[in-house]
């Protein structure tokens, strides 16, 4: 069995890797050179915990990378599709790498006999796979899908900081298709690496989209739902958001998971799916309330943070600001739609003087901010002489601060956006997200 890996972003490298240190036979095809020449050396072009080492056992065993579509057609069983669907300035999805890529399958389709199963893993809106990947594939290879080819859509749900374990053992597997040929052998080839007591959905192409979007969206509802709840525990004295998350976490119904309250949710997934999600509700005439109100809660926490700060510090302006934590969560050096990033620009409006730390993420960083920030490469050097720190993302190096760590600073302020030190003697003045 032979498996193309076409875009070796986030989701089809860590996938690719896996695979391939399983001792599958992979082809992965990225069009940016400088990505290819960076895995070919064994280098992921992002940190992710444990990719490396799952790369390098790949790229022992049958991993190849390539920047040339044809040869996956050509020699594939599988062709899992995983390029980005980022969003546009308007909020609407771009489909353009998706549809370049659906072209280039099926003009080499054309030329070949091989007959592959074309897997969609990139999160597309409800619909795509049937209305816009099908014609493309078939306009361009002449074949007709069922019969040339297989199409099968295939949503992926890894998360950004735990991909490979994600990846290794997925909580499920989503697989929609119409041909049962097709469903039948993608089945297989899941049930060969996961075994069979993983639950799978099988259903057709749009319900598979659908549940995507119907996934990332829930779990933004559950954030901005407790945040909500910390906001007016906040106003509540002696109240603590983290007990009230743990006793509703542990009824059945609602679960335990996602219900960390903090500064927002951020990232590359979470705010773009239920921004796409709304425009597609709202095209389609259901005006998506609910949404949109997670969205607008979302929105207003960073503004929550400001205001904590600014109320502790009466002028913001010209104080010195250190932030801790400024990728969208930890273990990671990704600051897409990171709340840090839209804290750093709030403060910066009112004047602020800000130093950043964070284990992974200051170069990135860099790229927006340049010389308008003043970036530390040791918490030691963020917290020196600095009037006011903000927890913003729950590395596990800022828990495990204690008042030594915090003793060069001016004044010893201390904002928590994720609780890290409830329960702390610390000899500050101290106040996090939620606790009233
Ligand atoms: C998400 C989905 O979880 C994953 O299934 C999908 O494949 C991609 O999108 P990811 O973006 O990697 O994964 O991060 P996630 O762990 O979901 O966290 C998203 C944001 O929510 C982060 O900013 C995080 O700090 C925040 N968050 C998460 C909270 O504020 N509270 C929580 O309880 C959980």
């Amino acid at each position: 069995m032979k498996v193309g890996i076409i875009g070796l972003g986030f989701v089809g490298l860590s996938f690719a890797s896996v695979l391939g240190s399983k001792g599958y036979y992979v082809i992965g095809v990225e069009s940016d050179r400088n990505k290819v020449s960076k895995i070919i050396r064994g280098e992921p072009p992002f940190y992710e915990s444990k990719l490396t080492n799952t790369l390098k056992m790949a790229s022992k065993k049958l991993f190849r990378v390539s920047t040339d579509i044809k040869l996956v057609v050509n020699q594939c069983d599988l062709i899992f599709v995983t390029v980005g669907t980022p969003q546009m300035k308007d909020g609407n999805i771009d489909l353009n790498m998706i549809k370049s890529t659906a072209s280039e399958i099926g003009k080499s389709l054309s030329k070949t006999k091989n007959k592959p199963i074309i897997i969609i893993k990139s999160t597309v809106v409800p619909g795509t796979t049937q209305n816009l990947i099908k014609p493309i594939l078939e306009k361009n290879s002449k074949k007709i899908t069922g019969v040339g080819f297989g199409l099968i859509t295939n949503p992926e749900f890894l998360r950004e900081g735990k991909a490979m374990d994600d990846t290794r053992k997925p909580h499920i597997v989503v697989i929609g298709g119409d041909d049962k040929n097709s469903i039948k052998k993608v089945k297989e080839f899941y049930c060969n690496i996961y075994g069979t007591k993983i639950p799978m959905i099988i259903t057709n192409t749009q319900t598979a989209e659908m549940i995507k979007y119907a996934n990332n969206s829930f779990l933004a509802t559950k954030i901005s739902f407790i945040n909500q709840i910390a906001n007016i525990c906040q106003s509540v004295a002696g109240t603590n958001v983290e007990n009230v998350a743990r006793a509703i976490g542990l009824d059945p119904r609602i679960g335990n998971q996602f219900l960390k309250a903090g500064p927002g949710y951020g990232g590359s997934c979470l705010p773009k799916d239920l921004q796409t999600l709304i425009r597609f509700s709202s095209k389609s005439g259901i005006d998506p309330l609910l949404l949109k109100a997670v969205q607008k809660t979302n929105a207003s926490q960073v503004r929550m943070v400001v205001s904590l700060i600014e109320r502790s510090l009466v002028k913001v302006k010209g104080k010195k600001i250190t932030i801790l934590g400024l990728s969208f969560k930890e273990d990671s050096d990704d600051i897409r739609e990171s709340v840090s990033i839209k804290l750093i620009n709030a403060l910066l409006k009112r004047n602020a003087v800000i130093t950043v730390h964070d284990p992974k993420a200051i170069e990135n960083t860099k790229e927006t901010f340049e010389n308008r920030i003043r970036y530390a490469y040791s918490i030691k050097d963020a917290l020196r002489h600095s009037q006011c720190a903000v927890i913003m993302t729950p590395w596990k190096e800022y828990g495990r601060l204690t008042n030594n760590d915090f003793r060069t600073m001016k004044r010893k302020l201390i904002i928590d956006t994720r609780r890290l030190f409830i329960g702390h003697n610390l000899n500050a003045e101290y106040h996090a997200i939620g606790v009233g």
